[in-house]
């Protein structure tokens, strides 16, 4: 499947934008028009029309005229490279930042944050609303403020007079070099200039044209730092890097090398723990063409404190570069509207299945709460920092770990049935196997976390084809300024309503073509539901 056919579908399904092929009219690329913006795009981009099609024009937003040159007209939609404003509209602000424009971090800065914050909700109720679901309770969304991330990844270039930590510029391949950023926690952006210095500076690190971008994780004993180097560092290098933790404060310093593009059969596996070398399936990252990029698990070089986080009332210590909810404020709100969700199961101390765990962010909050979960992920380092974290609060008889590839081997719908309740937070790419099992396994309660509501939809509507209510939603704002937006979701299994629709329930199907091979376990008949992970 072709990634940037995808990528459009998604932003038409956002945008609520029809795919229909109209005639261009003649217009040509190159030519100048003046468009009066009435919207903005998913991507934060304004609308306007012309001659009666859409015309999206970054950086313009609702109520301005502008003044662009058409640069490509596509089956569905023109775009207009934006040439001057000739009158601006009533939304628009000064930006708060000296990069915003060039840095592609923001999208949005120059909106007032009503209006901004308006427009993301807007997005969610939008596409709610296009996918049969406005019956949806919509909650109002969780603003994000500046000085609030706590996790970032900047691109490092660097030579030995000069080096750039900073963000990539939008559609370009261009690193924009940053002083500060606005959205980061203060000891992250601090960071930023001591990082600068170290890259190319005196006493810095010897090999200055290696750095390729780090990822920084602030935390209670420290900042978490992983830096992607071009080669392996030697034995200077090593040293710099710990005399670096040193003077930086940091907690904890790893590295890793680049990632490269492997070939479709060797990625992933049930049930694979990765250690030291070996490669990770489930990391985003940059790609060369369309192959996937895989990062390699970082290597430690240092780690002069623990770099501990707390999940939910329990302290952990993650493992390098791991997944964290971007912001301590939406990780509370999404916590809390999960623990909502499952109330009476927790009081009951039944059992939860939390997919997509990462370190366990539901599972050790959840478990902390009273309940008893199954925490599967396909990240070993993750899987292991979450069964230690669970050890060491005395939650071990509480938490099973199951480390699973749950794209391609989702439990089946028979073993999920042991379930009182399931929560999801896959990738951006949705969880469309596991929805389909979920479906039919009738789980009555099922909670959904998502940073990207196309997919959502898409899983949400095999929910709903089973009989299961989409309660409500909650749009939570994560990344401030940017066109990213995530929501948690409730959904109850109707039982009159999965009977009407030949909803499997409880009776869920005995040989299910997604069931992953049976590798250990007991047999289904001897697992008590409140004791045992899934095969
Ligand atoms: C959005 S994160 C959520 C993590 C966790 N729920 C949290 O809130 O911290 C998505 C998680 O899905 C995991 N993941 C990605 N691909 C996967 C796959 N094929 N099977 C299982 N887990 C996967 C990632 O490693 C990551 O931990």
């Amino acid at each position: 499947m072709d990634d940037d056919r995808d990528d459009d579908r998604e932003d038409a399904e956002l945008d609520g934008i029809p795919g229909d092929e109209d005639d261009a009219g003649g217009l040509r690329p190159g030519t100048q028009i003046e468009v009066r913006i009435t919207d903005l795009g998913s991507h934060g981009d304004g609308i306007g029309s012309y001659e009666g099609r859409p015309v999206f024009v970054s950086h313009a937003l609702p109520g301005d005229l502008v003044a662009a040159t058409v640069e490509t007209v596509e089956r569905d939609r023109i775009r207009a490279r934006w040439l001057e404003l000739v009158e601006p509209g009533p939304v628009r602000v000064e930006p708060a930042c000296p990069h915003f424009g060039p840095c592609g971090g923001c999208a949005l800065q120059h909106m007032a944050l009503h209006d901004y914050r308006g427009w993301k909700r807007g997005l969610v109720a939008g596409i709610l609303a296009r996918n049969g679901f406005e019956d949806a309770k919509l909650a109002p969304m969780l603003p994000a403020e500046p000085r609030e991330r706590r996790r970032t990844s900047w691109k490092l270039r660097a030579t030995a007079r000069k080096a750039v930590v900073g963000y990539m510029e939008a559609g370009s391949r261009h690193v924009v070099d940053v002083e500060h950023c606005l959205l980061l926690v203060p000891e992250l952006d601090r960071l930023i200039p001591q990082l600068r210095a170290f890259m190319s500076g005196p006493d810095g690190y010897p090999h200055p044209t290696h750095f390729r971008d780090a990822h920084a994780e602030a935390t209670e004993g420290g900042v978490d730092l992983v830096l992607t180097l071009s080669q392996a560092p030697d034995a200077e290098g090593l040293q710099a890097l710990a005399r670096f933790a040193e003077t930086a404060g940091l907690a904890r310093i790893s590295w890793r090398p680049e990632p490269d593009p492997v070939p479709e059969p060797q990625r992933g596996g049930r049930g694979r723990h990765q250690k030291g070398r070996q490669r990770s399936p489930a990391r985003g990252g940059p790609r060369a063409g369309n192959a996937p990029a895989i990062l390699a698990e970082p290597e430690v070089v240092v780690r002069r404190q623990a770099p501990v986080v707390h999940r939910g009332g329990v302290a952990l210590e993650p493992p390098p570069a791991g997944f964290a909810q971007a912001t301590a404020s939406g990780e509370e709100a999404l916590v809390s509207f999960v623990a909502g969700v499952f109330g009476h199961v927790i009081e009951e101390g039944g059992t939860i299945g939390d997919f997509f765990a990462g370190s366990g962010t539901f599972a050790l909050a959840l478990a902390h709460r009273g309940a008893r979960v199954i925490a599967a992920e396909v990240e070993g380092p993750a899987l292991d920092a979450l069964s230690r974290a669970a050890a060491a609060a005395g939650l071990s008889d509480r938490v099973t770990v199951e480390p699973r590839d749950l794209m391609r081997w989702p439990p089946s719908a028979r073993d999920l049935a042991i379930l009182d309740a399931a929560v999801f937070d896959p990738p951006r790419a949705g969880a469309r196997a596991l929805t389909e099992q979920l479906a039919a396994s009738g789980v009555p309660l099922i909670a959904a976390v998502s940073c990207n509501p196309v997919t959502f939809v898409r899983d949400a509507k095999i929910l709903a084809a089973a009989g299961y209510r989409l309660v409500r939603v909650m749009p939570v704002d994560q990344f401030l300024w940017s066109r990213h937006v995530e929501l948690a979701a409730e959904f109850r299994l109707d039982p009159a309503l999965a009977a009407a629709r030949g909803g499997t329930g409880r009776q869920a199907p005995r040989d299910d073509p997604h069931a992953p091979p049976r590798g250990r376990g007991a047999a289904k008949t001897d697992r008590g539901p409140k004791q045992r992970g899934m095969r």
